[in-house]
Protein backbone atom coordinates (compact mmCIF):
# COMPACT_ATOMS: atom_id res chain seq x y z
CA UNK A 1 0.00 0.00 0.00
CA UNK A 2 2.93 2.43 0.82
CA UNK A 3 4.46 2.15 -2.12
CA UNK A 4 1.20 2.48 -4.25
CA UNK A 5 1.02 5.87 -2.38
CA UNK A 6 4.61 6.96 -3.57
CA UNK A 7 3.84 6.05 -6.92
CA UNK A 8 0.54 8.00 -6.79
CA UNK A 9 2.07 11.24 -5.07
CA UNK A 10 5.04 11.27 -8.10
CA UNK A 11 2.32 11.14 -10.59
CA UNK A 12 0.48 14.28 -9.02
CA UNK A 13 3.38 15.98 -8.21
CA UNK A 14 4.67 15.15 -11.56
CA UNK A 15 1.54 16.82 -13.09
CA UNK A 16 1.61 19.81 -11.21
CA UNK A 17 4.88 20.57 -11.70
CA UNK A 18 5.08 20.19 -15.44
CA UNK A 19 1.65 22.24 -15.23
CA UNK A 20 3.49 25.47 -13.70
CA UNK A 21 6.82 25.05 -15.82
CA UNK A 22 4.19 24.88 -18.91
CA UNK A 23 2.10 28.02 -17.61
CA UNK A 24 5.46 29.80 -16.91
CA UNK A 25 6.66 29.14 -20.27
CA UNK A 26 3.69 30.35 -21.60
CA UNK A 27 3.73 33.72 -19.51
CA UNK A 28 7.22 34.18 -20.57
CA UNK A 29 8.47 32.84 -23.38
CA UNK A 30 11.07 35.87 -23.73
CA UNK A 31 13.12 35.25 -26.71
CA UNK A 32 10.73 34.17 -28.97
CA UNK A 33 7.77 36.71 -28.24
CA UNK A 34 9.98 39.32 -28.34
CA UNK A 35 11.51 39.62 -31.32
CA UNK A 36 8.32 38.57 -33.12
CA UNK A 37 5.90 41.08 -34.25
CA UNK A 38 3.78 39.52 -37.20
CA UNK A 39 0.51 38.18 -35.78
CA UNK A 40 0.65 35.07 -37.83
CA UNK A 41 3.91 34.12 -36.08
CA UNK A 42 2.72 35.07 -32.87
CA UNK A 43 -0.55 32.68 -33.31
CA UNK A 44 2.33 29.78 -34.67
CA UNK A 45 3.91 30.18 -31.29
CA UNK A 46 0.64 29.66 -29.95
CA UNK A 47 -0.60 26.90 -31.61
CA UNK A 48 3.12 24.82 -30.64
CA UNK A 49 2.06 25.79 -26.82
CA UNK A 50 -1.10 24.61 -27.08
CA UNK A 51 -0.55 21.48 -28.85
CA UNK A 52 2.16 20.98 -25.72
CA UNK A 53 -0.20 21.87 -23.10
CA UNK A 54 -2.39 19.29 -25.07
CA UNK A 55 -0.36 16.55 -25.34
CA UNK A 56 1.05 16.67 -21.34
CA UNK A 57 -2.55 16.62 -20.50
CA UNK A 58 -3.56 13.93 -22.35
CA UNK A 59 -0.13 11.80 -21.39
CA UNK A 60 -0.98 13.02 -17.64
CA UNK A 61 -4.21 11.76 -17.70
CA UNK A 62 -3.24 8.29 -19.36
CA UNK A 63 -0.85 8.44 -16.01
CA UNK A 64 -3.53 8.83 -13.86
CA UNK A 65 -5.64 6.30 -15.23
CA UNK A 66 -3.44 3.94 -15.30
CA UNK A 67 -2.42 4.54 -11.46
CA UNK A 68 -6.56 3.95 -10.71
CA UNK A 69 -6.28 0.96 -12.79
CA UNK A 70 -3.62 -0.18 -10.49
CA UNK A 71 -4.75 0.99 -7.49
CA UNK A 72 -7.94 -1.11 -8.05
CA UNK A 73 -6.26 -3.97 -8.73
CA UNK A 74 -4.53 -3.57 -5.81
CA UNK A 75 -7.01 -2.78 -3.66
CA UNK A 76 -8.97 -6.64 -5.08
CA UNK A 77 -5.99 -8.63 -4.68
CA UNK A 78 -4.29 -7.28 -2.23
CA UNK A 79 -0.73 -7.53 -4.17
CA UNK A 80 1.52 -5.46 -4.21
CA UNK A 81 2.26 -3.05 -7.09
CA UNK A 82 5.51 -4.94 -8.49
CA UNK A 83 3.90 -7.50 -8.78
CA UNK A 84 0.72 -6.30 -10.34
CA UNK A 85 3.13 -5.08 -13.07
CA UNK A 86 5.14 -8.41 -13.60
CA UNK A 87 1.52 -10.12 -14.01
CA UNK A 88 0.18 -7.80 -16.40
CA UNK A 89 2.82 -6.43 -18.57
CA UNK A 90 0.59 -5.26 -20.93
CA UNK A 91 -0.59 -2.49 -18.51
CA UNK A 92 2.53 -0.91 -19.29
CA UNK A 93 2.38 -1.54 -23.21
CA UNK A 94 -1.40 -0.51 -23.09
CA UNK A 95 -0.41 2.67 -21.52
CA UNK A 96 2.81 3.08 -23.83
CA UNK A 97 -0.04 3.47 -26.63
CA UNK A 98 -2.80 5.10 -24.72
CA UNK A 99 -0.22 7.76 -24.01
CA UNK A 100 0.51 8.07 -28.37
CA UNK A 101 -1.25 11.62 -29.61
CA UNK A 102 -3.95 11.03 -32.01
CA UNK A 103 -3.85 13.91 -33.68
CA UNK A 104 0.41 14.11 -33.89
CA UNK A 105 1.97 17.81 -35.43
CA UNK A 106 5.01 16.23 -37.22
CA UNK A 107 6.68 18.83 -38.72
CA UNK A 108 7.68 18.77 -42.94
CA UNK A 109 11.75 19.98 -42.67
CA UNK A 110 12.91 20.69 -46.41
CA UNK A 111 16.63 21.08 -46.56
CA UNK A 112 17.23 23.67 -49.47
CA UNK A 113 21.09 25.45 -50.73
CA UNK A 114 21.00 27.12 -53.90
CA UNK A 115 18.51 25.00 -56.00
CA UNK A 116 15.71 26.72 -57.60
CA UNK A 117 13.84 23.81 -58.59
CA UNK A 118 12.88 23.63 -54.67
CA UNK A 119 10.23 24.62 -56.29
CA UNK A 120 8.57 20.94 -57.39
CA UNK A 121 9.26 19.64 -54.31
CA UNK A 122 7.09 22.78 -52.63
CA UNK A 123 4.50 22.56 -54.54
CA UNK A 124 4.07 18.26 -54.21
CA UNK A 125 4.03 19.04 -50.45
CA UNK A 126 1.40 21.71 -50.49
CA UNK A 127 -0.55 19.70 -52.99
CA UNK A 128 -0.70 16.38 -51.31
CA UNK A 129 -0.30 17.42 -47.79
CA UNK A 130 -3.87 17.03 -46.00
CA UNK A 131 -3.54 20.05 -44.04
CA UNK A 132 -1.22 22.64 -42.71
CA UNK A 133 -2.20 22.18 -39.08
CA UNK A 134 -0.76 18.66 -38.78
CA UNK A 135 2.04 19.26 -40.95
CA UNK A 136 3.50 22.48 -40.99
CA UNK A 137 6.22 23.24 -43.44
CA UNK A 138 9.72 24.54 -42.41
CA UNK A 139 12.44 24.99 -45.54
CA UNK A 140 15.93 25.15 -43.64
CA UNK A 141 18.12 27.33 -46.62
CA UNK A 142 21.86 26.91 -46.49
CA UNK A 143 24.55 28.52 -48.82
CA UNK A 144 22.54 32.17 -49.03
CA UNK A 145 21.49 31.84 -52.42
CA UNK A 146 19.00 34.69 -53.37
CA UNK A 147 17.16 33.26 -56.37
CA UNK A 148 16.61 30.13 -54.24
CA UNK A 149 15.50 32.06 -51.13
CA UNK A 150 13.11 34.31 -53.42
CA UNK A 151 11.51 31.25 -54.53
CA UNK A 152 10.75 29.68 -51.18
CA UNK A 153 9.60 33.39 -49.99
CA UNK A 154 7.27 33.54 -52.93
CA UNK A 155 5.23 30.70 -50.97
CA UNK A 156 4.30 33.67 -48.36
CA UNK A 157 2.70 32.14 -44.92
CA UNK A 158 2.46 28.92 -46.70
CA UNK A 159 6.15 27.29 -45.27
CA UNK A 160 8.53 28.75 -42.35
CA UNK A 161 11.47 29.83 -43.55
CA UNK A 162 14.79 29.49 -41.52
CA UNK A 163 18.06 30.41 -42.63
CA UNK A 164 21.34 28.73 -41.57
CA UNK A 165 23.68 31.71 -40.50
CA UNK A 166 26.61 29.87 -40.61
CA UNK A 167 27.98 30.08 -44.43
CA UNK A 168 31.52 30.22 -43.20
CA UNK A 169 34.09 27.73 -45.10
CA UNK A 170 34.72 24.48 -43.57
CA UNK A 171 37.97 24.88 -42.07
CA UNK A 172 40.76 22.55 -41.18
CA UNK A 173 40.01 20.29 -44.62
CA UNK A 174 43.27 19.79 -46.41
CA UNK A 175 44.18 16.71 -49.14
CA UNK A 176 41.72 14.58 -49.99
CA UNK A 177 39.41 15.89 -47.06
CA UNK A 178 38.96 19.14 -49.46
CA UNK A 179 36.90 17.39 -51.53
CA UNK A 180 34.13 16.17 -49.60
CA UNK A 181 33.73 19.69 -48.55
CA UNK A 182 30.22 19.71 -49.55
CA UNK A 183 29.32 16.77 -47.58
CA UNK A 184 30.62 18.85 -44.35
CA UNK A 185 28.11 21.53 -45.15
CA UNK A 186 25.66 19.68 -45.47
CA UNK A 187 26.33 17.99 -41.83
CA UNK A 188 26.84 21.51 -41.02
CA UNK A 189 23.25 22.46 -42.14
CA UNK A 190 21.29 19.32 -40.90
CA UNK A 191 22.92 19.46 -37.29
CA UNK A 192 22.06 23.27 -37.09
CA UNK A 193 18.51 22.94 -38.74
CA UNK A 194 17.51 19.60 -36.53
CA UNK A 195 17.98 21.83 -33.55
CA UNK A 196 16.21 25.07 -34.49
CA UNK A 197 13.07 22.50 -35.39
CA UNK A 198 13.26 20.24 -32.44
CA UNK A 199 14.53 23.30 -29.88
CA UNK A 200 13.74 26.13 -31.05
CA UNK A 201 10.78 26.05 -32.79
CA UNK A 202 9.46 22.87 -30.21
CA UNK A 203 8.69 20.11 -32.57
CA UNK A 204 8.36 16.83 -31.47
CA UNK A 205 8.26 14.74 -34.94
CA UNK A 206 10.14 16.12 -38.09
CA UNK A 207 9.83 14.76 -41.50
CA UNK A 208 13.22 15.67 -43.69
CA UNK A 209 12.76 15.96 -46.99
CA UNK A 210 15.49 17.39 -49.65
CA UNK A 211 14.70 19.74 -52.30
CA UNK A 212 15.47 16.99 -55.20
CA UNK A 213 12.71 14.84 -54.12
CA UNK A 214 9.13 13.72 -55.56
CA UNK A 215 6.81 12.11 -53.57
CA UNK A 216 4.08 10.09 -53.75
CA UNK A 217 0.13 10.63 -53.51
CA UNK A 218 0.02 9.16 -50.21
CA UNK A 219 3.31 10.22 -48.75
CA UNK A 220 1.89 12.12 -45.79
CA UNK A 221 -0.30 9.12 -45.24
CA UNK A 222 1.82 7.01 -44.80
CA UNK A 223 4.21 8.97 -42.45
CA UNK A 224 0.69 9.57 -40.08
CA UNK A 225 -0.11 6.18 -40.37
CA UNK A 226 3.27 5.27 -39.09
CA UNK A 227 3.79 7.80 -36.49
CA UNK A 228 2.15 5.61 -33.43
CA UNK A 229 4.17 2.66 -34.33
CA UNK A 230 7.79 4.72 -34.78
CA UNK A 231 6.44 5.68 -31.01
CA UNK A 232 5.31 2.91 -29.78
CA UNK A 233 7.85 0.85 -30.68
CA UNK A 234 11.46 1.27 -29.22
CA UNK A 235 13.30 -0.80 -31.59
CA UNK A 236 12.31 1.44 -34.76
CA UNK A 237 14.36 4.60 -35.13
CA UNK A 238 13.53 5.97 -37.77
CA UNK A 239 10.32 5.59 -40.84
CA UNK A 240 11.50 6.32 -44.46
CA UNK A 241 9.87 6.58 -47.58
CA UNK A 242 13.06 4.96 -49.46
CA UNK A 243 13.21 1.55 -50.80
CA UNK A 244 17.00 1.39 -52.05
CA UNK A 245 15.83 -1.82 -53.97
CA UNK A 246 12.89 0.21 -55.23
CA UNK A 247 13.27 -0.39 -58.96
CA UNK A 248 10.73 -1.51 -61.54
CA UNK A 249 11.50 -5.12 -61.88
CA UNK A 250 12.92 -5.76 -58.41
CA UNK A 251 9.90 -4.15 -56.58
CA UNK A 252 6.13 -6.13 -56.87
CA UNK A 253 3.24 -4.03 -57.73
CA UNK A 254 1.55 -4.16 -54.19
CA UNK A 255 2.16 -0.70 -52.83
CA UNK A 256 0.98 -1.33 -49.19
CA UNK A 257 3.48 -3.66 -48.86
CA UNK A 258 6.07 -2.38 -45.49
CA UNK A 259 8.95 -3.75 -44.20
CA UNK A 260 11.46 -3.41 -41.45
CA UNK A 261 15.04 -2.53 -42.44
CA UNK A 262 18.45 -2.54 -40.40
CA UNK A 263 19.87 -0.51 -43.28
CA UNK A 264 18.97 3.26 -42.73
CA UNK A 265 17.40 4.47 -45.42
CA UNK A 266 16.96 7.97 -45.18
CA UNK A 267 15.49 9.98 -48.17
CA UNK A 268 11.97 11.16 -46.91
CA UNK A 269 12.34 9.75 -43.22
CA UNK A 270 10.65 10.33 -40.04
CA UNK A 271 12.88 10.96 -36.44
CA UNK A 272 11.06 11.97 -33.02
CA UNK A 273 12.82 14.17 -30.56
CA UNK A 274 13.87 11.48 -28.67
CA UNK A 275 15.92 10.26 -31.21
CA UNK A 276 17.56 13.53 -31.79
CA UNK A 277 18.68 14.24 -28.60
CA UNK A 278 20.62 11.00 -28.23
CA UNK A 279 22.32 12.16 -31.42
CA UNK A 280 22.42 16.30 -31.11
CA UNK A 281 26.06 16.28 -29.21
CA UNK A 282 27.73 13.58 -31.13
CA UNK A 283 26.25 14.84 -34.79
CA UNK A 284 29.16 14.30 -37.05
CA UNK A 285 31.17 16.94 -39.14
CA UNK A 286 30.54 14.72 -42.50
CA UNK A 287 28.52 12.17 -43.76
CA UNK A 288 25.50 12.26 -41.41
CA UNK A 289 23.93 9.11 -43.22
CA UNK A 290 26.84 6.35 -42.63
CA UNK A 291 27.58 8.04 -39.09
CA UNK A 292 23.26 7.02 -38.23
CA UNK A 293 24.07 3.38 -39.64
CA UNK A 294 27.02 2.54 -37.29
CA UNK A 295 26.45 0.40 -34.18
CA UNK A 296 26.92 3.11 -31.63
CA UNK A 297 24.12 4.77 -33.04
CA UNK A 298 21.57 2.47 -34.37
CA UNK A 299 22.04 0.11 -31.21
CA UNK A 300 20.31 -2.89 -33.20
CA UNK A 301 17.59 -0.39 -34.07
CA UNK A 302 15.45 -0.92 -37.67
CA UNK A 303 13.20 2.09 -39.72
CA UNK A 304 10.18 0.95 -41.04
CA UNK A 305 10.13 0.93 -45.14
CA UNK A 306 7.86 0.56 -47.84
CA UNK A 307 7.79 -2.07 -51.23
CA UNK A 308 7.73 1.08 -53.45
CA UNK A 309 8.97 4.24 -52.47
CA UNK A 310 7.18 6.80 -51.90
CA UNK A 311 10.19 9.90 -52.84
CA UNK A 312 12.51 9.72 -55.21
CA UNK A 313 14.76 12.15 -56.07
CA UNK A 314 15.07 13.87 -59.72
CA UNK A 315 18.28 15.91 -59.23
CA UNK A 316 21.59 15.55 -60.52
CA UNK A 317 23.80 18.05 -60.17
CA UNK A 318 24.24 17.99 -56.27
CA UNK A 319 27.29 17.13 -53.88
CA UNK A 320 26.53 13.04 -54.86
CA UNK A 321 27.96 11.96 -57.98
CA UNK A 322 25.55 12.42 -61.06
CA UNK A 323 26.88 8.96 -62.35
CA UNK A 324 24.77 7.43 -59.41
CA UNK A 325 21.88 8.99 -60.85
CA UNK A 326 22.20 7.88 -64.05
CA UNK A 327 22.87 4.02 -63.10
CA UNK A 328 20.16 3.62 -60.24
CA UNK A 329 18.30 6.10 -58.90
CA UNK A 330 16.76 7.26 -61.90
CA UNK A 331 14.94 3.72 -61.89
CA UNK A 332 13.52 3.51 -58.71
CA UNK A 333 9.66 3.44 -59.32
CA UNK A 334 7.85 6.16 -57.37
CA UNK A 335 4.36 4.63 -55.92
CA UNK A 336 1.04 6.30 -57.77
CA UNK A 337 -1.63 4.11 -56.04
CA UNK A 338 -2.64 5.71 -52.69
CA UNK A 339 -2.90 3.49 -50.14
CA UNK A 340 -5.21 4.14 -46.99
CA UNK A 341 -2.35 3.08 -44.64
CA UNK A 342 -4.28 4.99 -41.80
CA UNK A 343 -7.24 2.80 -41.70
CA UNK A 344 -4.74 -0.38 -42.02
CA UNK A 345 -3.60 -2.54 -38.49
CA UNK A 346 0.29 -1.95 -39.04
CA UNK A 347 0.75 -3.93 -35.88
CA UNK A 348 2.38 -7.29 -37.64
CA UNK A 349 5.48 -4.96 -38.25
CA UNK A 350 5.81 -4.18 -34.39
CA UNK A 351 9.43 -6.11 -34.08
CA UNK A 352 7.54 -9.06 -31.78
CA UNK A 353 5.48 -9.67 -34.19
CA UNK A 354 7.54 -8.98 -37.02
CA UNK A 355 10.54 -10.94 -36.44
CA UNK A 356 8.20 -14.23 -35.96
CA UNK A 357 6.93 -13.93 -39.35
CA UNK A 358 9.68 -12.88 -41.14
CA UNK A 359 12.35 -15.84 -39.94
CA UNK A 360 8.97 -18.21 -41.31
CA UNK A 361 8.10 -16.62 -44.48
CA UNK A 362 12.44 -16.29 -45.17
CA UNK A 363 13.25 -19.87 -43.91
CA UNK A 364 10.21 -21.46 -45.00
CA UNK A 365 10.91 -20.48 -48.74
CA UNK A 366 12.96 -23.58 -50.75
CA UNK A 367 16.43 -22.67 -51.47
CA UNK A 368 18.35 -22.18 -54.60
CA UNK A 369 21.46 -21.92 -55.62
CA UNK A 370 22.34 -18.98 -58.25
CA UNK A 371 22.42 -20.64 -61.25
CA UNK A 372 19.21 -22.64 -60.73
CA UNK A 373 17.30 -19.42 -60.07
CA UNK A 374 18.79 -18.13 -63.30
CA UNK A 375 18.22 -21.02 -65.09
CA UNK A 376 14.74 -21.00 -64.19
CA UNK A 377 15.18 -24.37 -62.96
CA UNK A 378 13.32 -23.62 -59.11
CA UNK A 379 9.67 -24.98 -57.89
CA UNK A 380 6.87 -23.52 -60.34
CA UNK A 381 5.24 -21.47 -57.50
CA UNK A 382 5.95 -19.36 -54.09
CA UNK A 383 8.74 -17.57 -52.65
CA UNK A 384 12.23 -18.65 -52.85
CA UNK A 385 15.64 -18.70 -50.73
CA UNK A 386 18.84 -17.97 -51.73
CA UNK A 387 21.55 -18.63 -49.44
CA UNK A 388 25.11 -16.39 -49.08
CA UNK A 389 27.41 -17.27 -46.38
CA UNK A 390 30.45 -14.71 -47.41
CA UNK A 391 30.43 -10.93 -48.45
CA UNK A 392 31.48 -11.86 -51.94
CA UNK A 393 29.12 -14.63 -52.11
CA UNK A 394 26.60 -11.36 -51.50
CA UNK A 395 27.73 -9.06 -53.90
CA UNK A 396 28.21 -11.58 -56.59
CA UNK A 397 24.38 -12.56 -56.18
CA UNK A 398 23.57 -8.88 -55.66
CA UNK A 399 24.79 -7.89 -58.80
CA UNK A 400 24.17 -10.94 -61.13
CA UNK A 401 20.56 -9.67 -60.20
CA UNK A 402 20.55 -6.30 -60.05
CA UNK A 403 20.88 -5.09 -56.54
CA UNK A 404 22.55 -2.41 -55.09
CA UNK A 405 25.95 -4.57 -53.23
CA UNK A 406 27.29 -2.37 -51.39
CA UNK A 407 27.01 -2.70 -47.06
CA UNK A 408 27.28 -0.42 -44.44
CA UNK A 409 28.89 -1.02 -41.03
CA UNK A 410 28.22 -4.60 -42.33
CA UNK A 411 24.69 -4.35 -43.22
CA UNK A 412 23.64 -5.06 -46.91
CA UNK A 413 20.84 -2.50 -48.73
CA UNK A 414 17.39 -3.22 -47.23
CA UNK A 415 18.33 -5.64 -45.10
CA UNK A 416 16.55 -7.57 -41.93
CA UNK A 417 18.42 -9.53 -39.87
CA UNK A 418 20.99 -10.33 -42.91
CA UNK A 419 18.22 -10.99 -45.30
CA UNK A 420 17.55 -8.54 -48.30
CA UNK A 421 14.06 -9.43 -50.23
CA UNK A 422 12.39 -8.42 -53.96
CA UNK A 423 11.34 -9.61 -57.30
CA UNK A 424 13.00 -11.59 -59.83
CA UNK A 425 10.94 -12.32 -63.13
CA UNK A 426 8.10 -11.72 -61.04
CA UNK A 427 8.64 -13.95 -58.23
CA UNK A 428 9.45 -13.35 -54.13
CA UNK A 429 13.32 -14.00 -53.61
CA UNK A 430 14.60 -13.80 -50.19
CA UNK A 431 18.46 -13.63 -50.46
CA UNK A 432 19.59 -14.72 -46.54
CA UNK A 433 22.32 -15.76 -44.92
CA UNK A 434 21.95 -19.32 -42.85
CA UNK A 435 19.32 -19.67 -40.56
CA UNK A 436 22.05 -19.68 -37.79
CA UNK A 437 23.05 -16.20 -38.89
CA UNK A 438 23.40 -13.95 -35.45
CA UNK A 439 24.71 -10.34 -36.38
CA UNK A 440 26.51 -7.97 -38.97
CA UNK A 441 30.12 -8.08 -39.34
CA UNK A 442 30.89 -4.83 -39.69
CA UNK A 443 34.03 -5.72 -41.65
CA UNK A 444 32.17 -6.08 -44.78
CA UNK A 445 31.97 -2.94 -46.94
C1 LIG B 1 22.18 21.16 -30.60
O1 LIG B 1 21.89 21.81 -29.38
C2 LIG B 1 22.41 21.13 -28.27
C3 LIG B 1 21.85 21.77 -27.02
O2 LIG B 1 21.97 23.15 -27.08
C4 LIG B 1 23.93 21.17 -28.33
O3 LIG B 1 24.47 20.50 -27.22
C5 LIG B 1 24.36 20.48 -29.61
O4 LIG B 1 25.76 20.55 -29.76
C6 LIG B 1 23.68 21.06 -30.82
N1 LIG B 1 23.94 20.18 -31.91
C7 LIG B 1 24.25 20.59 -33.13
C8 LIG B 1 24.53 19.56 -34.13
O5 LIG B 1 24.29 21.77 -33.43
C1 LIG C 1 -4.34 -5.77 -35.25
O1 LIG C 1 -3.79 -7.02 -35.58
C2 LIG C 1 -3.33 -7.77 -34.47
C3 LIG C 1 -2.70 -9.04 -35.01
O2 LIG C 1 -1.57 -8.71 -35.76
C4 LIG C 1 -4.49 -8.06 -33.53
O3 LIG C 1 -4.01 -8.75 -32.40
C5 LIG C 1 -5.11 -6.75 -33.09
O4 LIG C 1 -6.24 -7.01 -32.29
C6 LIG C 1 -5.50 -5.93 -34.31
N1 LIG C 1 -5.98 -4.63 -33.86
C7 LIG C 1 -7.10 -4.09 -34.28
C8 LIG C 1 -7.42 -2.74 -33.74
O5 LIG C 1 -7.82 -4.63 -35.08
Amino acid sequence: MKLWKTFYLIGCLSFICWTAVLCYLFVHKPNTIKYVFKYEEVNKEVDVLENELRQQLKSNEVLLMTLKNIRQQIIKTGKDIKHILAENPSALSLDRTLSINKDPIICVLLFACNRVTVKRNLDQLLKYRPNPRNFPIVVSQDCGHEPTRRVIQSYGDQVTLIRQPDLSDIPGLVGKAKKFKGYYKISRHYGWALNQTFHVLNYDTVLIVEDDLDIAPDFFEYFRALYPLLKTDPTLYCISAWNDNGKEGLVSNEPDLLYRSDFFPGLGWMLTKDIWIEFQTTWPKAFWDDWIREPSQRKGRACIRPEMSRAKTFGKIGVSNGLFYEKHLKYIKLNEQSVPFTQINLTYLLKENYDVLWVKKVYGSPSVTLQQLQGSDIPSEGSIRVTYSTKEGYKKTAKALGLMDDFKSGVPRTGYRGVVTFMHKGRRIYLAPPPSWREYDITWR
